[in-house]
């Protein structure tokens, strides 16, 4: 055994230097200071020795001891620098880099010509009001004053869930929900996704409409121009906006007309748009039909009021010079971000 106290330093410090690794290190310094380590056996072997050998010997020894402390400290100390750097330079972070960015996303454009349309209405009286997409036959048709085997049923081709429900395929039938559930004054407006077996430039087979009533005792026909012009005016923007009905046909409404527009793009020049006609069909309306309001409960001697129900979606094309309706529902970003 080395009993030599400089021989041992030297061997310590030798191979304390050529450890890499903290655990390492500490095992090794067991070797030198531990339990039967070089420099303990050294310690114990001083009792055997005369006083005077004991005194030079055992400080030679101590000097041996604490230049073997110096050096585990100095490599401990030595190896956690090393750890710490390499860590730092596994995570460095370049700060100068240029950010990923962030994309904001835009409001649809069918969802911002609903918010406007609820703007206008709700400034002049009426509140947004909603129903359910899957409906019964009671309340798309019957209730509506469209019974079982009426050829108005074959105008909407509808898509059926089963026996019993349906898509709807209209918003009017949120009027007949509403009306069951409320009483008169009603003033609302109901905007929706519809369903029709359907699909072209100008059809999809899911689209939005916008359904209004107003129900009370001393609604007319003059409130519904009123409203109609009044809210595409406004809609469009336009002072002059020339808003005209034509009779039409609705089993819900008598009498009931169709809603036109003087054409947005050529002022009534005629033009593509507006197939040279010079104007523009935006939707239905007339005055409720009193079988209606027996459906819902209503005594339609004292109530009446008017519907109509408008092309969400088709509005929006006009608004935004859209020519092909299935764009709004194709979810390709270079048409949205043109709404930003
Ligand atoms: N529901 C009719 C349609 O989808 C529109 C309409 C609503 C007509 C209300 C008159 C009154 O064609």
């Amino acid at each position: 055994m080395n009993d030599n106290p400089e021989s041992i330093l030297k061997l310590a410090q030798a191979e304390f230097a050529s450890i890499m690794d903290a655990t390492e290190l500490e095992q090794a310094k067991a070797r030198y200071l531990g339990k039967g380590g070089a420099i303990t056996e050294l310690l114990k072997g001083l009792g055997k020795l005369d006083p005077d050998a004991r005194k030079s010997h055992g400080a030679a020894i101590n000097r041996a001891k604490e230049g073997v402390e110096a050096a585990l400290a100095a490599r401990r100390e030595a190896l956690a620098a090393q750890k710490l750097e390499r860590q730092l330079s596994q995570e460095a972070l370049d700060v100068t880099l240029p950010g990923r960015g962030q994309d904001v996303g835009g409001i649809h454009p069918v969802t911002r010509t609903l918010e406007r349309i609820q703007e206008i209405f709700s400034s002049i009286g009426f509140s947004t009001v909603s129903g359910p997409e899957i409906e019964t036959d009671f309340y798309n048709f019957t209730a509506l004053n469209i019974p079982e085997d009426h050829p108005a049923r074959a105008m909407h081709d509808t898509f059926y869930v089963d026996d019993a429900h349906l898509l709807r395929t209209h918003t009017s039938p949120i009027q007949i929900h509403y009306m069951m559930e409320n009483e008169p004054p009603v003033k609302i407006i109901a905007p929706g996704r519809v369903y029709r077996v359907d699909s072209d430039a100008t059809h999809s087979p899911m689209f939005h409409q916008v359904e209004g009533l107003w129900i009370d005792e001393h609604v007319s026909f003059t409130h519904l121009k009123g409203v109609v012009a009044e809210f595409l005016q406004r809609f469009f923007e336009r002072k002059h906006l020339e808003v005209r009905f034509r009779p039409s046909f609705f089993p819900f409404t008598e009498p009931s007309a169709e809603i036109d527009m003087g054409c947005v793009f050529c002022e009534g020049e005629g033009c593509r748009v507006c197939s040279h006609t010079g104007w523009l069909e935006v939707g239905g309306c007339g005055m409720v039909h009193p079988n209606v309001l027996k459906h819902v409960g209503l005594d339609s001697e004292k109530y009446l009021g008017f519907a109509f129900g408008m092309g969400l979606d088709r509005l929006a094309m006009l608004r935004y010079g859209v020519n092909d309706l299935r764009l709004f529902f194709a979810n390709d970003l270079r048409f949205l971000n043109q709404f930003k």
